[in-house]
């Protein structure tokens, strides 16, 4: 067991890189960035579409070949009518129709894994686990899921933040990688999308090629970028949560006991996983005009970094912002955002996350870290999380 705030220059990312917000909201003057921590003050960002636009496009053009058909960067009205289109393949009713197959890929995953006294988390299960799924769920070979993770873990090994006044010739070179990884998944997915609409199959891509919004079915770069979303969104993030709950129940010996005994516990325990450590740490807009925020006057057309990871430990909303505690009821948490993007695919995370440690804690009387063998983290700080977990498993 190791407190997590212990695990060493790594821990700064947990976090906000470690540092402390001073004011709810706060100009970084260096990357041209307002960052906004404080809980009342996201709340008003991500709930009023009008003012802060997600069409981040308009301020970095870079994104733009990606931009059509991407749910997360869209404003009203496009936004809605595409949103209302996808939202029938992830109620919570078509959702709990896949824990069948969420619990036996996760006895799979796990009987590779059987009689030894160790396990790599990541690798072994909090990765193929939801990427597979997610796989299946479009109709691509969940088998590529290698080349997938290549691809994705380009998107994000940089340091996320590039001075927009004026990048420094790596940042560029950095950028431009990462765009080059996200071209090679639009391709992959570009060449399924053109099979299925000469062979439609009983999977979500086919039909999002039949789809029609407004008596307009969706071009193909549109079915693209939102499998392309769906694709990333649908697998890193709970990849993250898994280990991050992990981790928590890791540090606190007491909380690990309690949900083994009682396993009601344990939704509780993921959604204060998700309040203490958000694997989606910062969502971006861009003001569409002049507003007043958190004592700041911010003009028109310019880019926010709503900090969840932040606000979920702001003291005016959470008492003791910095335990990690379950119990925590009610635990209004933003990890999965709020307001017309809060996320599509919460219901399968959560989902996700309850049959796979529900299996861990069935299978495996310990689950520890080991300080001699550290986990790995994000490189990216918007992003909280492992990319790798050695855990002792007796
Ligand atoms: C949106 C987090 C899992 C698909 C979001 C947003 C957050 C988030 C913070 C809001 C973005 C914004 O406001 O700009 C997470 C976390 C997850 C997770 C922490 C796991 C623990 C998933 C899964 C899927 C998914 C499994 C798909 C199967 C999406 C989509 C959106 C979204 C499509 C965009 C919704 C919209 O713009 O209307 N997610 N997500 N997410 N998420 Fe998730």
């Amino acid at each position: 067991m190791t407190a997590i705030e212990d695990w060493g220059s790594p821990a700064s990312q947990f976090w906000l890189r470690g540092e402390r917000p001073g004011e709810p909201v706060q100009h970084d003057e260096s990357f041209g960035f307002w960052n906004v921590y404080g809980y009342p003050e996201a709340m008003r960002v991500l709930t009023d579409p009008a003012t802060y636009s997600s069409d981040t496009t308009r301020i970095f053009p870079e994104g733009e070949r990606f931009a059509e058909g991407n749910l997360v960067r869209m404003d009203p009205p496009e936004h809605d009518k595409l949103r209302k289109l996808v939202s029938h393949a992830f109620t919570p009713k078509v959702v709990a129709g896949l824990e069948p197959r969420i619990a036996e890929l996760t006895g799979e995953l796990l009987d590779a894994v059987d009689g030894t006294d160790r396990l790599e988390l990541v690798a072994d299960l909090a990765y193929p686990l939801p990427v597979i799924v997610i796989a299946e769920l479009l109709g691509v070979p969940s088998s590529d899921r290698d080349l997938f993770k290549e691809w994705v873990d380009g998107m994000f090994t940089r340091d996320a933040r590039m001075s927009l006044s004026d990048p420094t010739p790596e940042q560029r070179r950095e950028l431009d990688e990462a765009l080059a990884q996200v071209g090679h998944l639009t391709d992959y997915l570009g060449e399924h999308v053109a099979e299925r609409r000469a062979h439609p199959r009983d999977d979500l891509l086919s039909k999002l090629v039949e789809a029609e919004v407004d008596g307009a079915k969706l071009t193909h770069d549109e079915v693209v970028n939102f499998a392309n979303v769906l694709l990333i969104a649908g697998h890193i993030t709970t990849t993250m949560l898994l280990g991050n709950t992990v981790l928590c129940l890791d540090a606190h010996p007491e909380q690990q006991a309690r949900v083994r005994a009682d396993r009601s516990a344990l939704p509780g325990a993921i959604e204060e996983s998700l309040r203490f450590l958000s694997p989606f740490a910062a969502i971006g807009r861009v003001t569409d005009t002049e507003v007043e925020l958190g004592g700041q006057r911010i003009p028109a057309e310019q880019p926010l970094l709503v900090w969840v990871a932040a606000a979920n430990r702001d003291p005016r909303r959470f008492p003791n912002p910095d335990v990690f505690d379950p119990t925590r009821d009610p635990n209004p948490q933003l990890g999965f955002g709020r307001g017309i993007h809060f996320c599509l695919g919460a219901p399968l995370a959560r989902l996700e996350g309850k049959v796979a440690l529900n299996s861990l804690l069935d299978r495996f009387p310990e689950l520890a870290t080991d300080p001699s063998d550290p986990p790995e983290f994000q490189p990216n700080p918007n992003m909280t999380g492992v990319r790798k977990l050695p855990l002792r498993t007796r």
